[in-house]
């Protein structure tokens, strides 16, 4: 089992988020939640979930919320092992927190803390068009170690739901984090 943070902020796309942890707890790992006050909005908005904890539909051992607010959580601290953090979708404002290195909330604090010890962090901004400042944000993320993969589905494999669309960028989340995962849309197999 691993530890994954799953940081939903004020984005569009709270169907990412939640589909990824479908697939993160439905292989048996667990998710670490933390949910910006604007990302707990657009999960309302966009998905009808009034309470985070409630992200999968049941209550679930694999799933545990962590206050956005509080800094003395032990996400905070380097010292905590965990196996990769995702913001999915991230918004503007958080991904321009963390290319200034901020810390004031426990999503900018727990990327931090992934950016120091090395460990993976995927970034899944959200916002189209953007700006020049938003770019070079994203470039001094991927500079510091950041995966930046921007919530942008294929069509190679000729979806005809949104589910469909849904799933081909959580499958590009989840083989980010070097996760196993039964979600088949590739476009190929070598042999
Ligand atoms: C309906 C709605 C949709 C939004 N969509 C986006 C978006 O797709 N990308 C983005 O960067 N910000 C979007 N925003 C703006 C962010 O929510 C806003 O910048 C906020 O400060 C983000 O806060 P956070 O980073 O703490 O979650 C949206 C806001 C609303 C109300």
């Amino acid at each position: 089992m691993k530890h994954i943070v799953l940081a939903i902020t004020g984005a569009s796309g709270a169907c990412y988020a939640t589909s990824l942890a479908g697939q993160l707890a439905g292989c048996g790992h667990k998710v670490h939640l933390i949910v910006s006050p604007m990302g707990r909005r657009l999960l309302q908005d966009e998905c009808g979930i009034d309470e985070p904890s409630g992200l999968l539909g049941e209550t679930s051992p694999l799933l545990v919320e962590h206050a956005y607010a509080d800094l003395a959580d032990l996400l905070a601290s380097g010292s905590v092992a965990t196996d990769g953090m995702v913001v999915c979708p991230a918004s503007v404002n958080t991904i321009a927190a963390l290319a200034a290195g901020l810390c004031d909330n426990l999503i900018t604090r727990c990327a931090f803390v992934h950016l120091k010890e090395r460990r993976k962090l995927v970034l899944v901004p959200r916002e189209t068009p953007t700006t020049a400042i938003d770019l070079e944000n994203q470039a001094r993320l991927a500079g510091a170690g950041a995966i930046v993969l921007p919530a942008s589905p294929g069509f190679y494999a000729k979806p005809s739901t949104i589910q469909d669309l849904v799933d081909f960028l959580v499958a590009r989340i989840l083989d980010a984090l070097g996760i196993e995962h039964p979600l088949g849309q590739r476009y190929g197999k070598l042999e």
